[in-house]
């Protein structure tokens, strides 16, 4: 795990940026993992940007979303579908037809989950997964207990979980109980992630995924395992980590070869 701490969101939203159009300029056709929340929001804002003023060139990109909850409908203001549109594909040029995200009106849950894994193989896999962190180590919606070998699939979300995203579901709307997600065996097999956590709500999540033991009961410390992980966090984030300078000094301090940004 590489972790870089940036002393803002902002800053560190900024180098995800970078990691994601270096990734796109190395393979136009790349398959992005997006995820959603607050945390990705200036990510994408910044790829946005990159899109209009500088041309980066999202026409060749296949995304695949983390998760989506189970009965919204796509135009519902809280479902994920619509956030990605209003965040993201709004404003860059990936075609309709590469941009999957689960649906939450699937009849038979099953047979769309595993259909939804034979669309992310017969893509080629995912290049780079963007994931957010719960405040219970959450990746995706794979509450604490969830298999590491787990695949896309129903799961029930916490309460902590559903208290956490009341804030989207406006004029007293219930938040769903049932998600479809892409398991954490899924996610690991991407060929590189990058985990986005800021501020100080995340940063016991973040020292028990980046410090702790590799456990169910912390899905993020699944990532530990990945041979490609960077973990970008703001200062308030970090304020939990014991190794936080030596990760500080060691970003500062790259040989020339290995600076990729
Ligand atoms: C939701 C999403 C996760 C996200 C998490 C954190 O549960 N399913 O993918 O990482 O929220 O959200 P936020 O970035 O808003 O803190």
């Amino acid at each position: 795990m590489e972790v870089i701490i940036l002393p803002t969101a902002e800053e560190a939203s900024q180098v995800a940026a970078r990691l994601v159009a270096r990734q796109m300029r190395e393979k136009p056709a790349s398959v992005l993992g997006l995820a959603t929340g607050s945390t990705p929001c200036n990510l994408y804002a910044e790829l946005a940007r990159m899109h209009s003023a500088k041309g980066l060139d999202f026409s060749n990109v296949t995304t695949f979303n983390l998760d989506e909850y189970i009965g919204l409908d796509p135009a519902h203001p809280a479902s994920y579908h619509r956030f990605m549109d209003e965040n993201f594909f709004a404003h860059v040029n990936i075609p309709r037809e590469r941009i999957h995200i689960p649906d939450g009106l699937a009849r038979d849950v099953p047979a769309y989950c595993d259909a939804y894994e034979k669309a992310i193989h017969d893509a080629g896999g995912i290049d780079l997964q963007i994931l957010g962190l719960g405040s219970d180590g959450h990746l995706g919606f794979n509450e604490p207990g969830s298999s590491l070998a787990s695949r896309t699939r129903i799961k029930t979300l916490t309460e902590r979980t559903r208290n956490d995203n009341a804030r989207f579901f406006t004029g007293g709307q219930e938040v769903p109980h049932h998600v479809i997600t892409m398991g954490l065996g899924t996610i690991i097999e991407s060929r590189m992630c990058l985990l986005l956590a800021f501020g100080k709500a995340k940063a016991q999540a973040v020292a028990a995924t980046v410090e702790g033991p590799v456990t169910a009961s912390v899905p993020g410390s699944l990532l530990q395992f990945h041979p490609r992980a960077k973990v970008l966090l703001d200062a308030e984030a970090a304020s939990s980590l014991t190794r936080a300078e030596y990760y500080k000094w060691v970003y500062q301090n790259k040989p020339t070869w290995q600076i990729d940004l």
